[in-house]
This record gives C-alpha cells, sequence and structure tokens, in this order.
C-alpha cells in the first residue's frame, strides 16, 4: 500500500461514466482514494476529459505492429503510477497475458452482464435475444482469458418485455456504478483478495459474488457489508 490515500488506476476507451462514478465517489467522501492516472487504448476517449491532463496517458492502440509492444508501454505508465488496483472500466481492448500476470491479483474489470453469462461484447443484445428474465453487470478480478475472472459482486435488473438493447444497457449502467463503486470501497479497504479462481473477502472463500441488490441478508450474515450496499 502506498502512503496516503490508495492508488486506483483506470484503464478506459470511451465514454467513462463509470470512472466518472469513481471520481464522484471519491469528491463525496464514500471512496478513500486516488485516482493517480486514466489510461486509453484512444487518443480521443471522452474519459480521458474527465481528469487533469497531468492525469491523462493515451496512445493509438492501432499504430502498433504489435498487441504486446503497446501492452508493455501501458504497463509500463500504469506502474510508474504505483498503483494498489488498476479497474478497467469500460476498456474495450483485450489484455495480453503479461499484462495481466504483472498486475495479477489487483486487476479489476466490470462487465454488463451477470457472468458467466455473456462474456464478450454485445452483451444486452443478446440476452433480449434469448428471452433473458435477468441480466446485470459484474465485477471481476482480470486473467488473461477473457471475462473469465472470479466474481466479486454482481448487480441484476430485470428485462423488461419491449426492451431493445439501448434500454437495457441503460438499465444496466445504472446499477454499474454504485456496483463499482461498492467493489472499490472493499478494495481499498484491503477486504477482498484474488486467489485463483476464487475471491476472498475478508480472508474467506466468496461461495457466491457479493449481490447489490438483493434483500437485506440475515443477522449476522459474514458476508454483509458495513456500508450496506453490498450483501
Ligand atoms: C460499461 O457498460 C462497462 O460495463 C463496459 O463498458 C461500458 C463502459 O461505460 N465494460 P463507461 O465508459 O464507463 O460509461
Amino acid at each position: 500500500m502506498n502512503g496516503g490515500l490508495p492508488h486506483i488506476a483506470v484503464l478506459v476507451s470511451g465514454r467513462g461514466s463509470n470512472l466518472q462514478a469513481l471520481l464522484d465517489a471519491i469528491a463525496a467522501g464514500t471512496l478513500e482514494a486516488q485516482v493517480v492516472g486514466v489510461f486509453s487504448d484512444r487518443l480521443d476517449a471522452v474519459a480521458l476529459q474527465r481528469v487533469p491532463a497531468e492525469l491523462r496517458w493515451s496512445r493509438d492502440a492501432k499504430a502498433y505492429a504489435a498487441r504486446e509492444e503497446f501492452d508493455a508501454e501501458l504497463a509500463d505508465a500504469v506502474a510508474a503510477t504505483a498503483p494498489d488496483w488498476i479497474v478497467c472500466a469500460g476498456y474495450l481492448r483485450i489484455l495480453g497475458d503479461a499484462f495481466v500476470q504483472r498486475f495479477r491479483g489487483r486487476l479489476l474489470n466490470i462487465h454488463p452482464s451477470l457472468l458467466p453469462a455473456y462474456r464478450g461484447l454485445r452483451t444486452h443484445a443478446r440476452a433480449i435475444a434469448d428471452g433473458a428474465r435477468e441480466h446485470g453487470a459484474s465485477v471481476h478480478f482480470v486473467v488473461p482469458e477473457l471475462d473469465a475472472g472470479a466474481v466479486v459482486a454482481q448487480a441484476v435488473v430485470p428485462v423488461e418485455p419491449g426492451d431493445n438493447a439501448d434500454a437495457l444497457a441503460a438499465r444496466v449502467l445504472a446499477v454499474e456504478h454504485p456496483l463499482l463503486v461498492s467493489v472499490l470501497r472493499l478494495a481499498v479497504a484491503g477486504r477482498i483478495a484474488e486467489q485463483g479462481a476464487t475471491v476472498l473477502l475478508d480472508g474467506h472463500p466468496l461461495l457466491r459474488p457479493l449481490r447489490v441488490d438483493s434483500p437485506k441478508p440475515a443477522a449476522g450474515d459474514a458476508r454483509t457489508d458495513p456500508t450496506g450496499t453490498l450483501h
């Protein structure tokens, strides 16, 4: 852990509303951390504008001959900020094995589905096409296999009759923000850890992902988060 506030590095490719949720929580005093860098594979990512210029790092990943070259530069830039946690928040590029191994255990991703369902892209459209009744988002540790790491927590929303992908995506996004903030709160407090395919919460294996949306757990449930959001 760094001296002072825990360091969070955020990887982004697009609009950055999840990054904004972290920044807002920090500003509101509900997440005791600092964003030490925002890193993008796209020069024009809107998300970059959400932080001061000195916190921005971006390169055009497509200009690199090999994925490993871009990843290595990105990894060095991220490492230079001495991050305690690295969060992929709408980062649309696959991270190579070397990057993942270098930061394994402190690398989180938010993915818009109830993993293990719907890894990869177009999750909302695929859930609707399947007639799914529920959809949602997951925050998980990143492993080399895409969207396959241990899931820390999930938020569930209903799929409503007549939903299209945009409507469902908006409903999911609204729960992504509190979900991500809640998990980062646990992370910076040192309460979660990755142990192989399992998440440890306060040193104990999680048998299933935490939820932000289910009814309050029974009194004495060790999985209760004192902030009251995750259970
Ligand atoms: C979110 O739906 C996130 O789950 C997914 O990409 C989207 C990013 O949105 N990985 P934003 O850039 O945080 O607004």
